[in-house]
């Protein structure tokens, strides 16, 4: 496509780049996906989700999720939220794996395909086959009018608006925030966390929006400077544990797509059964060390990389004093409730991905080999 350049640099709104337009816009995303669905504070309105009613919702035996990319790494927040607060199994699966499992799927569950495009091949296909089974489709798209939208049983859109960046960044942040109050209605309907602790968590995620603004509005000199230091680097290892598990494959996602470095994203601890190995002087190894309850189970793994001289990047909550001793470099985000710590902590590692590709020259918003939408296998 050929745009012209003024156009084109008008519709960036002054951003060098419609990635970092988009990382911008992440407050804005977030607060219109919650917008309404959140107007009392002790309930969750998610309108209407077609065949897919309060009754279904309440009984559903189990919660099965597919998607591709980063629309499969805000599936894994929302599984972890589905399980604690909802107290629902749920089971994970990427699309292009799933549909050739012949899985077991069928009445009384609830499938959920996530797909920032809605028209990606290996999702859509998932899709039909869980519901050719019996199954109750839900779709969480960004895109009106797209395939998953007339396959599914029901619809929650996300509103990031339109996303012009490959490498997907405010659709992300909104479809964690989606999964986020599907799992709180779903504790509603099914009675499984109590009122007090149900606006509580409402109440928080409705500061998330001015918390990202916050964090936004610091700048990213910070960042910036720590991306100069390993502009060089030829790997990169990213941990976490429990929620920030998926941030860090994330955060490691975004890095590959956009600077080519080669990326390895762990649960912390399984790094001592196999990317120890790859661990030297060079290597900068990113943790996300957000608040959490395990976060000492963390530190003691961060522990184990310095031993071996790799230089720690931790992401961490304000005012935590721990993670400082262990780290070479403290990112630091708002605080707020742990489990809703993924939409803040995924920011500078949008940002660190942003500027090592910026360093290396890369093209950020259309990086070599890879599309925004895969409409085939
Ligand atoms: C492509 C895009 C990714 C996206 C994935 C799934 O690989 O480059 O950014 O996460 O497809 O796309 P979907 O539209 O289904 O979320």
């Amino acid at each position: 496509v050929e745009i012209d350049w003024d156009a084109e640099t008008a519709e960036k709104a002054g951003c060098e780049s419609f990635m970092l337009k988009e990382i911008h816009e992440q407050a804005d995303a977030v607060a219109e996906t919650i917008a309404d669905r959140v107007a009392d504070r002790d309930r969750i309105d998610l309108g209407d989700l077609g065949a897919i009613d309060d009754a279904f919702l309440r009984a559903a035996r189990r919660v099965v999720v597919v998607a591709c990319g980063t629309s499969y790494h805000a599936g894994l927040i929302g599984r972890y939220a589905i399980e604690r607060w909802a107290r629902v199994p749920v089971e994970m699966d990427i699309a292009s794996e799933y549909r050739y499992r012949d899985p077991v799927v069928g009445p009384g569950d609830l499938v959920i395909g996530i797909s920032q495009s809605g028209e990606t091949a290996d999702t859509l296909a998932a899709m039909r086959l869980a519901r050719a089974r019996g199954a109750k489709v839900l779709a969480i798209v960004n895109v009106m009018g797209s395939q998953a939208t007339r396959d599914a049983d029901g619809v929650l859109f996300t509103r990031a608006g339109l996303e012009i960046g490959v490498a997907a960044t405010k659709t992300f942040v909104a479809q964690v925030a989606a999964m986020y109050l599907l799992a709180l209605r779903l504790a509603e309907l099914r009675g499984t966390l109590e009122p007090a602790r149900l606006s509580e968590l409402i109440g928080e995620l409705k500061l998330i929006p001015h918390r990202i603004a916050a964090l936004l509005e610091r700048g990213d000199a910070e960042i910036r400077a720590i991306a100069a230091r390993h502009r060089d680097a030829r790997f990169f290892l990213y941990l976490g544990r429990h929620v920030g598990l998926p941030v860090a494959l994330e955060g490691a996602l975004k890095l590959k797509e956009i600077s080519y470095s080669a990326t390895d994203a762990y649960a912390a601890g399984e790094m001592k059964h196999g990317p120890i190995a790859l661990l030297d002087e060079a290597t900068p190894v990113v943790c996300v060390a957000t608040d959490a309850p395990v976060l000492y189970k963390l530190i003691s793994n961060v522990q184990e990389v310095r031993a071996r001289g790799a230089h720690v990047i931790a992401v961490a909550t304000e005012g935590n004093g721990e993670i400082g001793a262990h780290a070479d470099d403290v990112i630091r985000v708002p605080a707020t409730d742990w489990m809703l710590a993924p939409l803040l902590a995924i920011v500078p590692l949008q940002l660190l991905a942003y500027h090592v590709a910026r360093l290396r020259g890369l093209d950020v918003d259309q990086p070599r080999n890879l599309a925004k939408t895969v409409t085939v296998e």
